[in-house]
């Protein structure tokens, strides 16, 4: 193989520019060109092709969003969409591509290889929703820049004696709900993996209120539903000072953390490594701090293992 091509897809994610950094230098350093495609799947069929150097990639791994920008694209999804997207891609002599995004992004990936173009996947998107892997990129980001938002919230929800509701993003996964509530020791942490009753939110309210509690801190995840309306039924029955903060886009942008640029650089150079030694098909996962690969079929037939672990032990340290 002498020419790739990367794309980044779906919701953007802190990571990626360093993820299409190890893409295009692990392939120019192994005497492969790399061509950048603009747009996601748009890009493929417009033709939205550039090649990409080593400086061009430069100045980058620390920047939020992606270089590449990125697209929905509903033509794709069609058979002659599709037979355009693999045309553009013989007339720029690409044999390989590299999709950077969520599951939505890997089923056109899977679609690409099915028509004999081989095709590897690296998992970014914040909801960490995707099967087979520990970590999405970007995930961790946007976990600190959500802890960063609550520490700040709960200086002003002391000093008023309130209670915030505060939503975030997620999609159908907890995740990013979870490991910021147990980061942050909330009260109650709402997610669509655990149904929890009402009862049981506002008894432990409550029991902090008798422990002479000033300011609670309930974060939702956006899957569980909005935090107005939670807001209203919790206050109903356990009257206090209430706010709500739907923290929404803000947790998608910025810097990479360290984890999420170590984490693209691995996957990056992972995901050379294999399209050039012949695999196709596959997602590069973290699993127990090793990158690893798996069959995008068979994880598409599988859901996000959810870590109950990390559920029960935030319920225990906000007794
Ligand atoms: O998948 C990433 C994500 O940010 C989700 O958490 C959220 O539900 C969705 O994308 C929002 O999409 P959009 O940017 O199209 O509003």
């Amino acid at each position: 193989m002498k020419k790739i091509g990367v794309l980044t897809s779906g919701g953007d994610a802190p990571g990626m520019n360093a993820a299409v950094r190890a893409v295009v230098r692990s392939a120019i350093y192994r005497g492969v060109e790399v061509y950048g495609i603009y747009h996601g799947y748009k890009g493929l069929i417009t033709g939205n092709i550039k090649k990409l150097e080593v400086s061009d990639v430069g100045d980058i791994v620390q920047r939020g969003g992606t270089i590449l920008y990125t697209a929905r694209c509903e033509e794709f999804k069609t058979e002659e969409g599709r037979a355009i997207a693999i045309e553009q891609l013989k007339k720029f002599g690409i044999e390989g591509l590299v999709v950077i995004g969520g599951d939505g992004s890997f089923m056109g990936g899977v679609k690409l290889t099915q028509l004999g173009f081989p095709t590897i996947g690296i998992p970014g998107t914040i909801d960490n929703d995707i099967p087979g892997t520990d970590f999405t990129l970007g995930f961790d980001t946007a976990l600190n820049t959500i802890i960063d938002a609550i520490d700040k919230i709960r200086d002003t929800a002391t000093s008023h004696e309130r209670r915030f509701i505060i939503e975030v993003m997620g999609r159908g996964c907890g995740d990013l709900a979870l490991w910021a509530g147990l980061a942050d020791g909330a009260e109650s942490i709402l997610i669509p993996e655990k149904k929890e009753d009402l009862d049981s939110i506002v008894e432990r309210l409550n029991r902090g209120l008798e422990r002479g509690k000033k300011h609670n801190i309930i974060i939702v995840a956006e899957g569980v539903g909005h935090a107005d309306e939670i807001a209203k039924a919790v206050k109903a029955r356990a009257n206090m000072d209430t706010r709500v903060t739907v923290l929404g886009h803000v947790v998608r942008g910025g810097s990479p953390s360290a984890f999420d640029r170590v984490l693209a650089a691995r996957m990056g150079n992972k995901a050379v490594e294999l399209l050039l030694g012949g695999d196709k098909g596959k997602m590069i996962a973290i699993q127990n701090n090793k990158i690893v690969a798996h069959d995008i079929l068979d994880l598409l037939t599988k859901k996000h293992e959810f870590n109950e672990n990390l559920y029960q032990l935030a319920k225990v340290l906000s007794i």
